[in-house]
């Protein structure tokens, strides 16, 4: 079974083509980032968004297709992001599968766009097996998740305002760096000087598996406002002070949230899953907890199509029927679990 891949919840336009054949493999890939088009406004122009989702939706379809030397007619499927995202760049996305997808005679499978990245590392070199928990740390999502297998996903715990990146982005953008600032933030983290700024763990020792960041954030303004002139080395350490600690908050609760579950596995996907030193510090403490940690390629964490090709084949081969083509909705705002 082929199944083909669209991506489009935001600024990141993704198509993919995912075989079931031979265990599983990703047949191609291809992507078109947004961010520059949006960065001189400071943030995602959602009409932009989804105009430029409209230009670059058949290029890259042309392309994964000449990649994986596929044509059409080798398709089974066609999945799509449904949501959650913004409502416009979804239409673009689900319409175009629709059409595809009517045009072809085949069915569709709307995906959730968390489902993709929380089953994103299955596209690894070292796949985890199922159960395991996983930590989703995106742009606009911050959940701590128990997976019990396809479509079967339990919260334990989410963030209470701010997503994690979203607090990467907000504090990138105060101290001065363009957007999306989380890969910024964390490259002049590096250097900064460890523990010179000390900042809030919010919620750290609230006993439940919750997060808290808007607090975080307030706290860098105040550093920021007490500041007549700010330095690059007062920058990089207040960057260092903010990441050590929204780490030390992920790492802790994600490790107590695999201890609750009584499992021994941990998945971390979503955008902010790149960090580096979420990365470090996660492998660290949990190797000393006999946890094993599995992260998406680099490629995967942020949006991509890839995800979403292989969530639908994943659900097909799980038995969830595919949609006749044809009508169609999007679900900007769509909780993962209880929907
Ligand atoms: O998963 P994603 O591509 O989009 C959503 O579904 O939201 O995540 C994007 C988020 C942005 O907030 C971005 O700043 C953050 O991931 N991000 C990072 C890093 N790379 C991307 N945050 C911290 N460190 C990074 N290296
Ligand atoms: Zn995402």
């Amino acid at each position: 079974m082929v199944v083909l891949g669209i991506e489009s919840s935001c600024d990141e336009t993704g198509v993919a083509l995912y075989s079931t054949a031979a265990g599983g493999k990703l047949l191609a890939h291809a992507l078109h980032s947004q961010v520059s088009m949006h960065a001189d406004y400071g943030g995602v122009v959602p009409e932009l968004a989804s105009r430029d989702h409209v230009r670059r939706l058949v290029p890259l379809l042309r392309q994964v297709l000449a990649d994986s030397g596929c044509t059409l007619a080798q398709l089974d499927a066609v999945a799509y992001t449904q949501g959650p995202g913004l409502a416009g760049a979804l239409l673009v996305g689900a319409a175009f599968a629709e059409a595809l997808a009517t045009a072809l005679g085949l069915p569709t499978v709307p995906v959730h766009h968390l489902e993709g990245h929380l089953l994103s590392p299955l596209l690894s070199s070292r796949p985890p097996s199922f159960p395991f928990v996983a930590l989703l740390v995106s742009g606009g999502h911050s959940q701590l998740m128990h997976v019990t297998g396809v479509g079967l996903y339990e919260l334990m715990g989410e963030t209470l305002d701010d997503a994690a990146g979203e607090a990467f982005d907000k504090t990138a953008k105060l101290l001065g760096l363009g957007y999306p600032g989380g890969a910024a933030l964390a490259a002049l983290a590096d250097s900064g000087l460890p523990g010179r700024v000390k900042l809030p763990r919010p919620m750290l020792k609230s006993g439940d598996l919750d997060f808290s960041f808007s607090g975080l954030k307030t706290a860098v303004v105040t550093r920021v406002r007490e500041l007549t002139a700010i330095s690059d080395e007062q920058r990089a350490d207040i960057a260092c002070g903010f990441q050590e600690a929204i780490v030390e908050v992920l790492v802790s609760k994600a490790l107590r949230a695999v201890k609750v579950s009584g499992l021994q596995q941990l998945v971390v996907a979503g955008g902010v899953g790149a960090n580096r030193e979420l990365r470090r510090q996660l492998d660290a403490q949990a190797a000393r907890a006999r946890i094993a940690v599995f992260y998406p390629e680099l490629e995967f964490c942020t949006d991509n199509g890839a995800m979403i090709a292989l969530a639908g084949a994943l659900r097909l081969q799980a038995g969830v029927s595919g949609k006749p083509a044809g009508a169609f909705a999007v679900r900007p705002r769509w909780p993962l679990t209880g929907s």
